[in-house]
């Protein structure tokens, strides 16, 4: 939860908070997003993962909103003493996969 706030509190064009936070609390579903991935095969040992997902239109500047919420819970992850990596998806061969998979709607 403290690694989730500190996601909330990251600024964000307009102060629009254009994101959502998909806790992959299931091992599976972890598992599958990480079969997905082609450099983040870990997550599927993670004790949890956070798919950080932008809404376009709600800003204007959804793909940096998205980028400083992440940072920022890296940032606390680290803080707690938590080991923590980013997986990039957006734009690549696998996004459309893991929206699927996490039940993202695929219009945005
Ligand atoms: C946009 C972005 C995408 C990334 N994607 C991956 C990834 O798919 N797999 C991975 O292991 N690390 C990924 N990383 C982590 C970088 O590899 C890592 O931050 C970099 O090697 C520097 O290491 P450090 O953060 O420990 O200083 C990503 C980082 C960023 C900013």
């Amino acid at each position: 939860m403290e690694i989730l706030e500190a996601g909330r509190w990251a600024p964000s064009a307009g102060n629009s908070q254009p994101w959502n936070f998909i806790l992959l609390k299931d091992k599976q579903v972890r598992k599958s997003v990480a079969d997905a991935t082609t450099n983040g095969g870990f997550l599927a040992e993670a004790a949890v993962g956070i798919a950080v997902v932008v809404d376009p239109e709600a800003s204007n500047h959804s793909v940096e909103d998205g980028a400083i919420a992440t940072q920022n819970m890296l940032l606390a992850a680290h803080v707690l003493g938590l080991g923590a990596c980013w997986i990039g998806s957006y734009g690549s061969v696998y996004e459309e996969k893991v929206k699927e998979m996490l039940d993202i709607p695929k219009e945005k």
